[in-house]
């Protein structure tokens, strides 16, 4: 069930992403003790990184209990402006008490496909399941209705795998992702759309359920709930909201 939140612009949206993680954080560490989230990459979270590193956030959230994961990642190295763990890092990671051990990049250094399986074995140790349940996943949506990098054209659900090695069609750049299988057993799943450039795309896949025509659509948790955030000129060719 999709539930979308419409507000004046991004840096609205990313007020209220931030409000929201640090809910959901609260909840999640009152009931079993940790928060686990992965993060997304792209500009859109840029504003809501900054915002988490600064008070309120960077003092209430209770960083030594959060887990810092990644969606998905570009294979590219560490300390590439590229890297979506490097602007994680620089915008949030390195200003807030969080341990070290308690961030888990992608291992770019090795090839895409090891690297895909060691992320997926590393997973599957840190939650002692076989399919992980993510408290939280934060999602962009690109303009041709990727999400993660699960892009278009590209197989995205042929796979048992929750981590796939996988190639950008318009670049041929190699990327790591989560599955949507691995995506769609999270608790909750946050989608942040800003930008007048996203209306099209946005209007597509809320209204017009062309079934699973793209990837963004095959994101569906199954005991978890979807809630978008979308600014006015990403939403403003939305007829209705559900
Ligand atoms: C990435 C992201 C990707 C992103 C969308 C939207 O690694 O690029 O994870 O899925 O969320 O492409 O990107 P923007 O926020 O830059 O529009």
């Amino acid at each position: 069930m999709n539930k979308v939140c419409i507000f004046n612009d991004e840096e609205e949206v990313s007020k209220a992403a931030a409000a929201f993680i640090l809910e959901h954080s609260k909840k999640s560490i009152e009931n079993k003790g940790r928060f686990t989230i992965a993060l997304s990459g792209g500009k859109t979270p840029s504003l809501l990184y900054n915002l988490l590193a600064q008070l309120p956030y960077s003092k209430e959230l209770h960083w030594k209990t959060i887990f810092i994961f990644w969606g998905d990642e570009r294979c590219v190295p560490h300390d590439s402006d590229q890297n979506n763990s490097h602007m994680a890092k620089k915008l949030l990671l390195d200003h807030v008490p969080i341990p070290r051990e308690n961030i888990f990049p992608v291992q770019v250094q090795m090839q895409a496909g090891k690297a895909a399986l060691q992320y997926e074995q590393m997973l599957k140790v840190f939650f002692k399941q076989e399919l992980p349940v993510f408290d939280l996943i934060l999602l962009g949506m690109g303009e041709d209705g990727h999400t993660a990098s699960l892009f278009p054209g590209t197989e995205t659900t042929s796979t048992q795998s929750l981590v796939n090695a996988v190639k950008k069609p318009a670049d041929q750049t190699e990327r790591i992702t989560f599955t949507p299988q691995l995506i769609n057993n999270a608790k909750q799943v946050l989608f942040l759309v800003t930008g007048k450039n996203k209306a099209d795309i946005l209007k597509e896949v809320l209204e017009n359920k062309s079934k699973n025509k793209y990837p963004v659509q095959l994101i569906h948790p199954k005991n978890g709930k979807t809630l978008w955030y979308a600014d006015k000129p990403a939403a403003t060719l939305l007829k209705k909201i559900k």
